[in-house]
């Protein structure tokens, strides 16, 4: 079987149930729960035998060591960690614990399961990692895109963890030689996306009649990745990926926060239009930058592309119309999240807490 952590959080969640639609190979799930992480998002696999969920933290080392033991995966995928950029300005803390220390410990624990293994069953054993673009820091307009041989410059507390995590696991490779994958990949958006991330804040915000937030004057560029183009990378890496190589992934979607915002308006003014005839785009409202806010990424996935043959299925244009009709699809999903109910939710469907 597979292991993943942090499976119930929105890459998590959407990598194991496509997992779970293509393969018969089962899936262990550990995570946290934190105010991220839902299992309503895994509703339908609820019951499903190939999937076993366990609540705890990648930082209780023994915890995972008798996870790792009882299971016995051939492959451990990480998506837990702290994701919210904003949450680590105002409390780095949790980023601190969990994308350093938790890793650290989760690596720990990996270091002891993999070193008895059986010849056959180490040369197939994989970590993978999964990380982000915001580790190599910030890009001005006509800089050329990150591949993997920048120089991690990480400005956030967020993106600061990230690459000290990414460096742990690159040195558990050179040191103890544990077999690591690393992802960095670009912004992700897509179903069961956190209502505090840009695309859904927007989505929820405008059908609410709420303002639209923009930071800055929103020239800020990001390049969008359909979620489950992410998780067909993350499959095609595990499965062909070179040990110790790291693999940018990215959707070819460079895009200002503006441009992002307005087209999600016009897709809804289309699917939903408000009942006073007005854009949604006359809620888009201008605050305060974010502390040090990146102005560009960019990503070249030429590495990916080239050598693994990878690509991406979704143009922004498809992807966003499906995530948005996703999200008018499952209004009572949204609802349970803002309204903090999902966590009652899995209290009561999962006895949990
Ligand atoms: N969202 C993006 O656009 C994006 C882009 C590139 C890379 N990433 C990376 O992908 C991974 C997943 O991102 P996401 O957007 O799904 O994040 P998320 O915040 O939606 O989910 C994180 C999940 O991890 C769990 N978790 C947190 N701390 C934990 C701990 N100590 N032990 C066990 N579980 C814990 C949470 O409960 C949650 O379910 C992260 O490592 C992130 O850095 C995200």
């Amino acid at each position: 079987m597979i292991f993943v952590t942090g499976g119930a959080g929105f890459i998590g969640s959407n990598f194991v149930l496509e997992w779970l639609a293509r393969t018969d190979e089962p899936i262990a799930n550990l995570d946290k729960l934190t105010y991220a992480g839902n299992l309503q998002s895994l509703a339908s696999a609820a019951n499903d035998p190939r999937h076993v969920f366990v609540k705890g933290d990648i930082g209780d080392a023994e915890l995972v060591g008798r996870l790792l033991a009882t299971y016995r995966p051939r492959a451990v995928i990480n998506f837990a960690a702290e994701s919210h950029v904003d949450r680590s300005i105002h409390g780095p803390e949790e980023f601190i614990q969990t994308n350093i220390v938790g890793t650290f410990r989760l690596l720990e624990a990996l270091r002891d399961y993999y070193r008895p293994l059986p010849d056959a069953e180490k040369s197939a054993f994989r970590f993978l990692h999964v990380s982000t673009d915001e580790v190599y820091g910030s890009l001005e307009r006509g800089d050329a895109p990150f591949r993997e041989d920048n120089p991690y410059q990480p400005n956030s507390p967020y993106s600061a963890t990230k690459a000290a995590s990414d460096h742990l696991v690159r040195a558990y490779h050179h040191t103890y030689g544990l077999p690591v994958l690393t992802t960095n990949c670009s912004n992700n958006y897509g179903p069961y996306h956190f209502p505090e991330k840009l695309i859904p804040l927007c989505i929820h915000n405008a059908l609410a009649g709420k303002p639209l937030p923009i930071y800055g004057d929103g020239e800020q560029i990001r390049d969008w990745l359909y979620v489950q183009d992410h998780c067909s990378a993350i499959r095609r890496v595990l499965e062909a990926g070179q040990i110790g190589e790291c693999y940018n992934i990215g959707g070819w979607n460079e895009l200002t926060n503006l441009t992002v915002v307005n087209t999600v308006c016009s897709i809804l003014d289309d699917l939903k239009p408000r009942d006073d005839g007005l854009s949604y785009a006359s809620q888009l409202t201008f605050v305060e930058d974010r502390l040090g806010h990146d102005r560009r990424y960019a990503i070249d996935a030429t590495k990916l592309s080239a050598d693994l043959g990878w690509r991406p299925s979704e143009t922004f244009d498809t992807g966003i119309r499906k995530t948005i009709q996703w999200n008018l699809d499952n209004l009572d999903w949204v609802k349970n999240v803002t309204s903090g109910a999902y966590q009652h939710w899995v209290d009561k469907q999962y006895g949990t807490s």
